[in-house]
């Protein structure tokens, strides 16, 4: 039986560190095991220019010290300009562009409407190579929640690939065996990442014996079959698939309250979780590409030359139930079951 595991250090391709106090006390939780992060641009206000993008950049290395990097997106809005994209990526500032349709999640009140209005922007990405990340359900209220990322595909995202053939797309956060099927029959071009949180809840954790608000996050986690397609599709080794925990903390008061915000914070537990979801599954060889090889192929980068090293405890590991911040308490997302892979050694 395996007893320890030494990975290339981890990246986390979709992670949302939040600004001022909430930032000086969750980013180490993320530092402290991963090299590089894509941070996610909805702050209020909204990240939409490079040059608040690098301001961003620098208020995180702040905090989260030299070997933690960073990796900055921009907040797509029916006024972006196309030159400061292209110019924001060819400096390094930026490393993609965040959509958004407006309404859809936490402080998305910006985002795009008509997708229409944002098309010189996405031909101009296409020509540069800068990826479009994309929050992937609709927001028309006729749509029922456990539909929007469906028919998002079929209304939103496939027609903005036809029009726009070149663009590189990653569909963010998947939850759905729909959103699975969509990136296996694609040629290339797309790639889907898949949070910590999918692969453990289904919609039955939220709801059953009493609402749980820190499980309800955006999208909203789905039926069992779809979160066994989620563990099929991380544990698969296929390239296009990789980890972006969307580890998104909210203060308990705002989690805990009569319109809870969605979010879950996983950034300090989750290579213990996916440790054990792949272990679980027999797939325990498939978690470097998981972790640490898709997602550099994916956006062209090389892969950690740190390594980190997992180790299998006989007694459960034990981690806070949450991290206080200046901005209040952040419950850390319970699995529901105990772990045994403990983080040894990163560095
Ligand atoms: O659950 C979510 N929380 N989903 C998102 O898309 C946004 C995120 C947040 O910013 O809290
Ligand atoms: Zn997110």
């Amino acid at each position: 039986m395996t007893r320890s595991l030494t990975l290339p250090r981890p990246d986390d391709w979709h992670l949302h560190l939040r600004d001022g106090a909430m930032l000086d006390g969750i980013a180490p939780e993320s530092a402290r095991h991963f090299a590089r992060a894509i941070i996610m641009p909805n702050l209020v206000p909204p990240v939409v220019t490079g040059a608040q993008a690098a301001a961003y950049r620098d208020r995180i290395r702040a905090v989260a010290g030299p070997d933690f990097t960073p990796l900055m997106t921009l907040y797509l809005t029916e006024s972006t300009d196309p030159a400061d994209v292209v110019a924001a990526h060819r400096d390094g500032i930026i490393t993609a562009v965040k959509l958004y349709p407006a309404g859809a999640t936490t402080n998305s009140a910006s985002g795009v409407r008509d997708f229409d209005r944002v098309r010189g922007v996405l031909d101009a990405m296409a020509e540069a190579g800068i990826p479009l990340l994309t929050h992937g359900e609709v927001t028309d209220p006729e749509i029922d929640i456990f539909d929007r990322e469906a028919v998002f595909i079929d209304r939103v995202l496939d027609p903005i690939r036809r029009a726009t053939p070149g663009l590189r797309v990653v569909m963010e956060h998947i939850t759905t065996s729909d959103a699975i099927a969509y990136v296996n029959s694609q040629p290339d071009g797309l790639g889907a990442t898949i949070t910590t949180h999918h692969l453990v809840i289904n919609r039955n954790h939220i709801l059953v014996g009493g609402i749980r608000p820190h499980y309800y996050c955006l999208p909203v986690a789905k039926r069992e079959s779809h979160r066994q397609a989620l563990v099929g599709a991380a544990t698969s080794g296929d390239a296009r698939f990789f980890l972006g925990t969307d580890s998104a903390p909210h203060a308990d008061d705002a989690k805990e309250s009569a319109c809870g915000c969605a979010g879950c914070f996983t950034a300090t537990n989750t290579m213990s979780i996916l440790a054990q979801v792949f272990e679980d599954a027999g797939a325990l060889d498939k978690l470097e590409a998981f972790v640490a090889r898709n997602g550099p192929g994916f956006y062209r980068l090389p892969v950690n030359s740190a390594t980190i090293t997992l180790e299998k405890t006989d007694n459960p590991v034990t981690y806070p139930d949450r991290i206080d911040t200046g901005a209040g308490p952040v419950t850390v997302f319970d699995p529901g079951f105990p772990l045994y892979w403990q983080v040894a050694q990163a560095g």
